[in-house]
């Protein structure tokens, strides 16, 4: 097969379900290869970091967009996601991520953990509560989803009230992330993105009128020192991307990981008796089944290259994260699940100028959960058939059913 029929692949169910075997067949081709006119994909550990790492290699923001894809900004979704700083390039991305760093700081995350304990106890209580009679409860809907969602919403300050109705939108927008051939997907993407944008602005304006110790009152409150360095557009752009990749991800860690110890009883029984620590199984779990699998780059520059291969301006390169965390070059036996291992690296969340800035809370978020849900139903075991996510960027479970109590 060639490269533009494994991409080809890929983008179908069948791939979608399980791309792993279509990344061997990638990397048969070499660590870089071609995928089509213009196109290069990029599988190798050590190619997939550099590429990330250069800046020269940008993403496509709303100007490349503008030329490359007539009527991208008739899709408010996708106009939404080109204003954030996952859509931008210098100077633009360093202005707004500088902006958000100063207040989305270590120590605002570090200070959350008590409030992630909690949360945590209080979901497996309810979670207790719903299997006390033995019958099956959804994990992704009954905990994966309710911790990270309930988390980011307390660091912006989101209601108690309004957290739950974001599942489906979060879901919808996430649509205009993954690679799709037809624009007619993504009505669902752009009557979320409306949503959210406008419940976002009433929030941003009611912290304005009264301020508070969040989030949004803080970015709200630099925005208003300074309009030249971040619009409205940009902060409601950059808000709702918090938000959203602040929990659609680490729903699908927390997923991944729970699927992967019913699947190796040994790391189960290793983070139980605590001869597993669960960061080593967190960055296992990033590292086996990363829950963003891949992610894209455009040359603007020419005599660039990834590894070995040309990359003129114009090319646009697929950097397969998911196949990159199991190159052999970097792992011995990449394609076995071990927590114990050591200087794991994953590439999960991504590495140069766009590098995550939520690894720190989505890592203490499974750091914390994982040991505390094995602890607290000694029985756990999988209660039904998981159904994955028919998704490629954003690897998950749609549901995975468990019982907690025999
Ligand atoms: C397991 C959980 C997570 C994974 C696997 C993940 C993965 C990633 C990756 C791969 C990127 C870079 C994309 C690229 O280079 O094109 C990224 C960027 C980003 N992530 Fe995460 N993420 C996770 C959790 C979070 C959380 C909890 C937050 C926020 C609370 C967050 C906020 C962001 C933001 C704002 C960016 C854009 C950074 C930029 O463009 O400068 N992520 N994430």
């Amino acid at each position: 097969m060639d490269g533009a029929a494994i991409v080809e692949q890929l983008m179908t169910e069948d791939g979608r379900n399980d791309p792993y075997p279509l990344y061997e067949l990638a990397r048969g081709l070499g660590p870089v290869s071609r995928c089509g006119e213009d196109m290069i994909m990029a599988v190798g550990h050590r190619e997939v970091n550099q590429a990330l790492r250069n800046a020269a290699f940008v993403v496509a923001d709303s100007d490349l967009r503008e030329r490359w894809e007539p009527g991208f900004a008739d899709h408010s979704s996708k106009l939404m996601l080109s204003r954030s700083i996952l859509e931008s390039n210098a100077p633009h991305h360093a202005r707004m991520r500088s902006l958000i760093a100063s207040v989305f700081t270590a120590r605002r995350v570090a200070a959350l953990e008590p409030a992630v304990v909690a949360a945590v106890h209080r979901l497996l209580d309810e979670m207790a509560e719903q299997g006390a009679d033995g019958s099956p409860v959804d994990f992704m809907d009954s905990f994966a989803f309710r911790l990270p969602v309930g988390v980011i919403c307390e660091l912006l300050g989101v209601p108690e009230a309004d957290r739950y109705r974001f599942r489906s939108l979060a879901s919808d927008l996430t649509a205009a992330l993954e690679i799709i051939a037809d624009d007619s997907e993504l009505v669902a993407a752009d009557e979320a993105a409306d949503e959210l944008s406008s419940y976002f602005a009433e929030l941003a304006a009611q912290r304005r009128a009264h301020p508070q110790d969040d989030l949004v009152s803080a970015l709200v409150q630099v925005a208003a020192t300074d309009e030249a360095r971040l619009s409205e557009p940009e902060l409601l752009a950059n808000l709702v991307l918090l938000l959203v990749a602040g929990f659609e991800t680490t729903t699908n860690l927390l997923g991944n990981g729970l699927a992967l110890l019913f699947d190796h009883p040994e790391a189960l029984a290793g983070l139980r008796g605590g001869t597993l620590t669960p960061a080593g199984f967190t960055e296992e779990v990033l590292r086996f089944d990363s829950p963003v699998q891949l992610t894209s780059r455009i040359s603007l520059t020419d005599g660039l290259r990834i590894g070995e291969v040309e990359a003129p301006y114009g090319t646009g390169a697929f950097l397969l994260i998911g196949a990159a965390n199991r190159d052999p070059v970097r792992y011995e036996h990449p394609e076995r699940f071990d927590p114990s291992r050591r200087d794991s690296q994953p590439l999960s969340f991504g590495g140069g100028p766009h590098y995550c800035l939520g690894a720190q809370l989505a890592r203490l978020e499974s750091n914390v959960a994982m040991p505390a849900l094995l602890a607290r139903f000694p029985a756990l075991a999988p209660g039904g058939e998981p159904v994955r996510r028919d998704r490629l960027v954003l690897r998950g479970y749609q549901t995975l059913p468990v019982v907690v109590q025999p």
